[in-house]
């Protein structure tokens, strides 16, 4: 692909009706298009489509037995893309769906070989977005959509992220200006007696118990991606950049940077504003205030460091309740230093 269009909805470049057409099109044409959700940006192709679906490895450099999530508009679409369904689902769809709640289920084999990577279950969600769902709605297909950074990156909260990682190898981005939630979807595995969290994420763990009425456990380690990686220990997110986690006081997180400092490290740090006010380092990155915020801020503060400029970034850790379980989790996977 020679050139990436970037359909503009925010600024009305396109209008809106005619970006989505335009989108639908090279969707329908077996295409790479890149669409805002909620949570991250998406890197979608047609769901029943095995060719379109290899572009989106392609594009990403992922492992072909990393499974995709199917994104559809409507519970009537999600039905047809699996079999199976139990009674907490629709529970967990009345409460949650359009949203970031992600259902592993059992597959009804309507979707590319690839988009399960050849497992008998299938991942589906409904996104609450205006730009995703309209687009669902014109090409009238599922489609499958990982979050749309290149492999091992932090995932794209705005157009601009995707286009760094992806300009020239996909089709075009729809432009929706940055995403709302700013983690990706939890991923939860329905296919047993009771829910299972595969992955944390935009829905708590406590918003699907006090739904369901009962308490639901979270899986230590996210297995599908361990597997799609093996030997992989950790990630940079930020490339060759260490990351980090350091919990405890601002004495303790200052006591380290100086440490690092004095050996002659550039260090970078990204931190709360509270905290990151009485802190010295060489490059000071927000998070914001609340969790929300830091959940928001999280992909693009880890795509603000260069290593030109940094050697190691320090990040706080958070209480890994409400959203800090989602934050965290992204983070322990990016840090190669937790302490
Ligand atoms: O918020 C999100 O979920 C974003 C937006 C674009 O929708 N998408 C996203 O996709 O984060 P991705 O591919 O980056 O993450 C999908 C996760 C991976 O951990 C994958 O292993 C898991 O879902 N997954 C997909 N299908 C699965 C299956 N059948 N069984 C278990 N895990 C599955
Ligand atoms: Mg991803």
């Amino acid at each position: 692909m020679e050139k990436t269009k970037r359909l503009i909805i925010q600024d009305e470049q396109l209008s809106n009706d005619k970006a989505i057409q335009k989108a639908a099109e090279y969707l329908m044409t077996g295409e790479v298009v890149a669409f805002p959700t909620e949570t991250v940006y998406g890197l979608g192709a047609d769901a029943t489509n095995e060719q379109a679906v290899r572009k989106i490895f392609q594009a990403k450099k992922r492992p072909e037995d990393n499974p995709l999530i199917a994104h559809v508009a409507t519970k009537g679409q999600l039905e047809m893309l699996v079999k199976d369904i139990p009674s907490f689902v629709h529970q967990l769809i009345d409460a949650f769906s359009p949203g970031p709640l992600t259902y592993v289920l059992k597959s009804s084999d309507k979707c590319a070989r690839n988009v399960t990577a050849g497992l008998a279950t299938v991942a589906v969600r409904i996104p609450n977005h205006p730009v995703a769902l309209k687009l669902l709605k014109v090409c009238d297909l599922p489609i499958a959509a990982p979050s749309a950074n290149v492999s091992g990156r932090p995932s794209p909260t705005t157009a601009r992220h995707v286009l760094d990682d992806l300009a020239g190898s996909i089709a075009c981005v729809l432009d929706g200006g940055p995403t709302g939630i700013g983690v990706e979807s939890t991923v939860i595995d329905c296919t047993k007696e009771k829910p299972l969290i595969l992955r944390p994420g935009g829905i708590t763990k406590e918003k699907i118990e006090d739904v369901l009425g009962f308490a639901i456990e979270t899986v230590q380690r996210d297995k599908t991606e361990q597997a799609a990686s093996p030997g992989m220990k950790y990630k940079h997110y930020a490339p060759n950049i260490p990351l980090w986690l350091i919990a405890g006081t601002k004495e303790k997180i200052q006591s380290i940077i100086h440490q690092e400092r004095k050996k002659g490290k550039r260090v970078g740090v990204m931190a709360r504003e509270g905290l990151l006010f009485h802190l010295i380092a060489d490059q000071k990155v927000s998070l914001g205030q609340t969790i929300k915020e830091v959940a928001l801020n999280l992909y693009s503060a880890l795509r603000s460091f260069h290593e030109d400029d940094i050697d190691i970034i320090v990040c706080e850790s958070f209480p890994e309740d409400d959203l800090g379980h989602a934050i965290m989790n992204r983070l322990k996977k990016a840090a190669s230093v937790y302490k």
